[in-house]
């Protein structure tokens, strides 16, 4: 299929997922499933859009940003979940969002939408409240000033079951009701500390320094100097912060013997392995040879596997592909590695997991998660974030 043939493809789904309530614009994860609106499937879904519907691209960050929290201690969040319809009280005590945030790729989705229409009014827009989400996680999720900052719930990374939160949720090889029912508990625990993460981190609760959120934050960061540039404001301060998370995360997450988040005040490496290291590319953390070496890493055993790149590797005890973030490949952790190989020149590789990924959706379809091995397709048949691919076959075609 060429690129025509691949909007043609994928604009239907977006398409048939997205709604409007309450005067804005946005799009579904999937019907049924995931009614509301997310924070960083949005910021993928205004990245495939630019494509074919850049209207419906600006609509869906400015509804996101319009969900900024305005008051309070968290003022400035813009949290994960926004409930423009029905009502979040029940398990977050707030009628109208969660109490949490994402993976911070706002200003990055912002950018790109921008360099393919460069309306300045729609960045004048969204400028503030990109500012404003910065400092918030400066001033709320930073509690050790190390640059480095922290999750207070594993939906924060997006990757909610993962491997890698059993440690810190203090399960053992659960089962998904088992990780499910703790992350609901866990809620609770947030709203009794007013979710504050010195004081959850000092109760013993789930506060994890994690390696490919920081990542991203910094390429957020990078693209908020961008947009501040194009404004004509001074960009030199979000650059300088997007510099100073880079060398905090070659600092602290890269060790001897590899790359861990860090869990607690006591910042505990956990060693569980995973593909989040290979996001350290995506964020410019790393120099020409540790990029090397994770690249060496991805394409061996365990990561390089039919379809790229399982979130587990297939050769760690806890990979099981068939269990939700638990060995599977997720279209969004792969557009952001998709990404960082291409940031450090490793174009092959880049073609290769595009290619692959390409083969993925033709054969198996709109999921929201795969199979590494078998290619078979889990969740959702409409998930809007795999329409992804776009944004992949796009810039395939460019080069
Ligand atoms: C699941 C995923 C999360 C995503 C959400 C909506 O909770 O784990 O990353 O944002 O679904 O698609």
């Amino acid at each position: 299929m060429n690129l025509e043939a691949w909007i043609a493809h994928c604009a239907p789904v977006l398409q048939g997922n997205q709604i409007e309530s309450q005067g804005h614009r946005y799009t579904r994860p999937a019907p049924h499933v995931y009614e509301y609106q997310w924070l960083w499937d949005s910021c993928f879904h205004a990245i495939t859009y630019r494509w074919f519907d850049l209207e419906m691209a600006k609509a869906e960050l400015l509804s996101l940003v319009a969900g900024q929290l305005q008051a309070g201690p968290d003022a400035g969040m813009i949290p994960h979940m926004l409930y423009w319809k029905d009502d979040g009280a029940a398990l977050w005590g707030r009628a109208h969002s969660s109490i949490i945030t994402q993976p911070p790729l706002v200003s990055v989705a912002a950018r790109l939408v921008y360099e393919r229409d460069p309306d300045r009014t729609f960045l004048e827009k969204l400028y503030p409240a990109l500012m404003a989400y910065h400092e918030w996680f400066d001033r709320r999720r930073d509690p050790d000033g190390d640059q480095l900052v922290s999750l207070i719930h594993p939906w924060e990374s997006g990757w909610d079951a993962s491997p890698r939160w059993d440690t810190p949720m203090k399960l053992s090889n659960p089962t998904d009701d088992e990780s499910k029912a703790a992350r609901h508990a866990l809620v609770k625990q947030l709203i009794a500390h007013d979710c504050d993460a010195q004081a959850l981190a000092e109760s013993d609760s789930y506060h994890v320094e994690s390696v490919e959120y920081n990542a991203i934050r910094a390429a957020d960061l990078e693209a908020l100097a961008f947009i501040a540039a194009e404004l004509g404001e001074r960009g030199q301060r979000w650059q300088t912060r997007a510099q100073q998370i880079q060398a905090a995360a070659r600092a602290k997450f890269i060790m001897p013997k590899g790359i861990y988040d860090l869990s607690g005040l006591d910042e505990m490496p956990l060693k569980t392995p995973s593909a989040a290291p290979f996001i350290l590319l995506f964020g410019g953390c790393v120099d020409s040879l540790q990029a090397a070496e994770l690249v060496e890493q991805l394409t061996g055993p365990g990561f390089w596997t039919t379809y790229p790149v399982p979130t587990t590797p297939s050769n760690d005890p806890a990979f099981d592909p068939g269990h939700y973030w638990r060995g599977n490949v997720w279209p969004s952790v792969n557009w952001l590695i998709y990404q960082g190989l291409r940031r450090y020149g490793y174009q092959a590789e880049a073609q290769y997991l595009a290619t692959r990924n390409r083969e993925l959706v033709e054969t198996s379809g709109f999921h929201e998660y795969f199979n590494p091995i078998s290619g078979e397709g889990y969740g959702p048949d409409q998930q809007s974030w795999a329409t992804i691919i776009l944004d992949i076959v796009a810039t395939e075609s460019a080069l």
